[in-house]
């Protein structure tokens, strides 16, 4: 249990004068954290040549290191060949790591202390391969289609959620010796035409939803942010000076912006927009260098000015700088291409991937208890999802099909699974422990999911939907999902089951938002398990929640609408100008009066939780807020929660903020803290709730600042966005 989640760090962050006023951004000195590595950084740029520069800035090009990003060594400053490695849930093809659960199961627990180990035991094997950056975690796509391809990689759609586990994620990888990457920045909400759409958001909607996950990387001092392949406002993101400046000079980044894997377009666009590194060097192995010698002859040529070249240097010593990497760093030791999966890194890792497989798992439906499982005499386990892809949990490349239990979904942001506890291997091991008969149907057969139904007390049905990065098509699906139904024809499979089984638990495994009206109607469903993408512990973490080791606490990162069109936003196929600004997931149907099935912050337990004796702060003054006090404290909000029912149970409260009718117009309610508590039956704990100044603000875009405003604040504490148990008013003046 932990009691707040105001962050340490919060208030280091500074910005000199010479950042908040040199045209590009530049940081000569640096602050806070980063001044010793500047000064580090500095001392070692003294003795480099141009073209030294040059290749510590510039990718060696596709497939010509171990990584699938290197660049140039420089012997005389003891630098090496940096290693930049996917992914956000493990190192990418290497073979002896951990197959974590994804960035939306981290993020579904709502436990800071898991998203920070998680963060911790990634750095740590990625530094026991001597990779130098991760390229993780993920603030960017948000979220604001439920279809989009790569959500799951990130960790909800709510930028406060998102926040603090990139904050969380990036503490906790950096202090294990790794650089972190926060990415994609920006707008990369699709995957349809992801190298030639336009995402152009409007300046408020950019500062209150998709630059404020990012902002909090900042905060925590993330070494790197990856530009997109995307254009923001119809210039690409990776030359697109605005977009970088937001960075670099409100937001005082002082680490270094480094392309999506061939995301760069021009060599002086990019130079001079601010980006700091191009990755892969080469558009994936063409041998054509952007930078390299053309950058070189635009520093000669004087089209890209020769304190650019520095600066771009000088961010990327100074990030090796500042998580120490310039001492006793291992070598790399696996490659990417070549069959050397390297040595075995996994340590105890396997202790936080099965709590968080476990700890995210959202219980959505449990009709008079039906769940936990109590020893029952007959089961049937059914459906495709319920054992491993019989060819091997790797068989497809990047993870690139659905066969199988689905615990990674597809693309770059994957891992090799060490081992894949599969549903079917974990019940089957608990049911020989309960003398429990154990039927099959280890396809997607409605029929012969149906005949093992009728054959057993109890009825398991495994059913999924899968999504990623959009070079790779999965049974007609290019990266974003063509809909939001369970895969392989999953309700009909449901139906099946439920016809001829009273006691019908259905388990998903999910990349997002499903669809589940057709399923609820089934009488005879009486309990719905939304198991996420669990990662290589998924069997384990299903079986501690169905027979009740663990009550269930995770809670939806996302709203599950009735019908996919109350959404309101999807993948479109040219630009998108963000018409639904501000209104995204539980902020559109909150705005616009639409009931969701099951409603973001929403989860079941085994347990009851009652909530009591709100407290207020007293309330921060109102008006403009400098830069440095946005990560001030602006008081603290207490509840009381009670555990009233009958075992142990984790109960995540949630914070919401509705902004007073001087502000612009803004969402009913906005999150801006929780807290989960761990109770014992009869036990109450404090939930505490530590407003960052930020938190009570909204962007003035005609000041550029962020305002703090006159009026009566809206404070409600509850068990979701819509379970609203407490409420109270925040008058400022
Ligand atoms: C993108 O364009 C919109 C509309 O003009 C503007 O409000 C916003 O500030 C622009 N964003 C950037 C980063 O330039
Ligand atoms: C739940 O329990 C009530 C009361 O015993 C019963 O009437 C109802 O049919 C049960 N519902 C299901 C789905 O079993
Ligand atoms: C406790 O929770 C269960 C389901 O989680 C519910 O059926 C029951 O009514 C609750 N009891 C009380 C007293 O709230």
């Amino acid at each position: 249990m932990w009691t707040t989640i105001f962050l340490a760090f919060a208030g280091t962050v500074t910005l000199s004068a010479a950042q908040s006023s040199t045209a590009s951004g530049t940081a000569l000195a640096g602050t806070g954290a980063w001044a010793s590595a500047y000064t580090k950084a500095n001392a070692a740029l003294a003795k480099l040549s141009n073209s030294e520069k040059v290749g510590i800035v510039t990718g060696i090009g596709w497939e010509k290191g171990p990584c699938v990003g290197n660049v140039a060594a420089v012997s005389s400053i003891n630098f090496p060949s940096l290693c930049l490695q996917d992914s956000p849930l493990g190192v990418r093809y290497a073979t002896g790591v951990t197959a974590f659960p994804a960035g939306i199961q981290a993020g579904a627990t709502w436990d800071i202390s898991l998203m920070n180990q998680r963060g911790a035991a990634l750095g740590a094997e990625s530094k026991a391969l001597g990779v130098n950056v991760q390229l993780g975690p993920v603030a960017g796509p948000l979220g604001k289609s439920p279809e989009a391809g790569r959500n799951w990689e990130g960790f909800g759609s709510d930028p406060y959620l998102s926040g603090i586990a990139m904050q969380q994620t990036i503490t906790g990888m950096q202090a294990s010796g790794v650089q972190a990457c926060a990415k994609h920045y920006i707008g990369n909400e699709q995957e349809l035409n992801r190298n030639t759409m336009s995402s152009n958001i409007d300046d408020r909607t950019m500062h209150e939803l998709y630059l404020w996950p990012f902002a909090d990387s900042i905060a925590a001092n993330v070494a790197s942010i990856m530009c997109s392949y995307n254009k923001l406002n119809e210039t690409y993101s990776c030359e697109n000076l605005q977009s970088i400046n937001l960075l670099k000079k409100e937001l005082g980044f002082q680490g270094f912006v480094l392309s999506d894997w061939a995301a760069q377009h021009t060599t002086t666009g990019s130079a001079n927009a601010g980006m700091d590194m191009a990755q892969p060097g080469d558009n994936f192995g063409d041998g054509n260098f952007l930078w390299g010698q053309n950058l070189l002859s635009a520093i000669s040529s004087g089209t890209v000015p020769q304190s650019r070249l520095d600066d771009m240097v000088r961010r990327v010593l100074a990030s090796w700088y500042l998580v120490g990497q310039d001492s006793g760093y291992p070598q790399v030791s696996f490659s990417s291409w070549n069959g050397n999966g390297g040595p075995n890194v996994q340590g105890t890792h396997k202790t936080v991937a099965r709590a968080i497989a476990r700890d995210g798992i959202v219980l959505l439906k449990n009709v008079n208890s039906s769940l936990p499982l109590k020893k029952p005499t007959s089961l049937a386990i059914i459906g495709q999802d319920s054992i491993v892809n019989p060819s091997g949990p790797n068989a497809c490349t990047d993870r690139g099909c659905d066969t199988g239990t689905l615990a990674e979904g597809w693309g770059s942001g994957t891992a090799q699974f060490p081992y894949l506890v599969a549903p079917y291997d974990a019940i089957s091991t608990q049911a020989a422990t309960d003398g429990t008969k154990i039927v099959t149907s280890n396809t997607d057969s409605t029929s012969a999911g149906a005949s093992a139904a009728s054959a057993a007390a109890t009825a398991i049905v495994f059913i999924n939907a899968d999504s990623g990065e959009g070079y790779i098509t999965v049974e007609g699906v290019a990266g974003d999902r063509n809909n939001l139904d369970p895969w392989h024809s999953g309700n009909q499979l449901v139906a099946a089951v439920a016809a001829v089984n009273k006691a019908t638990v259905v388990v998903i495994h999910s990349v997002g938002p499903l669809i589940l009206e057709s399923i609820l109607a089934q009488p005879n469903v009486v309990a719905v398990v939304w198991a996420g993408i669990p990662g290589q512990e998924s069997g384990n973490g299903l079986v501690d929640v169905l027979y009740g080791s663990t009550s269930p606490s995770g809670k939806l990162p996302y709203t599950i609408a009735k019908s996919a069109s109350d959404y309101g936003s999807e993948p479109v196929s040219g630009d998108d100008s963000y018409p639904e600004g501000l209104y995204i997931d539980y902020r559109h149907f909150d705005h616009a009066n639409i009931a969701p099935r099951y409603e973001f912050g929403f989860g079941l337990s085994y347990t009851n939780f009652t909530y009591s004796a709100l407290t207020l702060p007293s309330p921060p003054a109102s008006g403009s807020l400098t830069f440095s006090s946005l990560y001030e404290s602006a008081g603290t909000v207490t509840a009381t929660i009670k555990n009233t029912g009958g075992v142990t149970g984790a109960e995540v409260a949630q914070l919401y903020i509705g902004l007073p009718s001087s502000a612009p117009a803004s969402p009913p309610r906005q999150l801006r803290g929780f807290d989960k508590l761990s109770l014992t039956p009869g036990s109450s704990g404090t939930a505490s709730f530590t407003l960052r100044k930020k938190d009570l603000g909204y962007w003035n875009v005609a000041t550029q600042q962020w305002v703090i405003p006159k009026g009566a604040f809206s404070v409600y504490v509850g068990a979701s966005s819509r379970d609203l148990r407490l409420t109270g008013t925040l008058n400022v003046s």
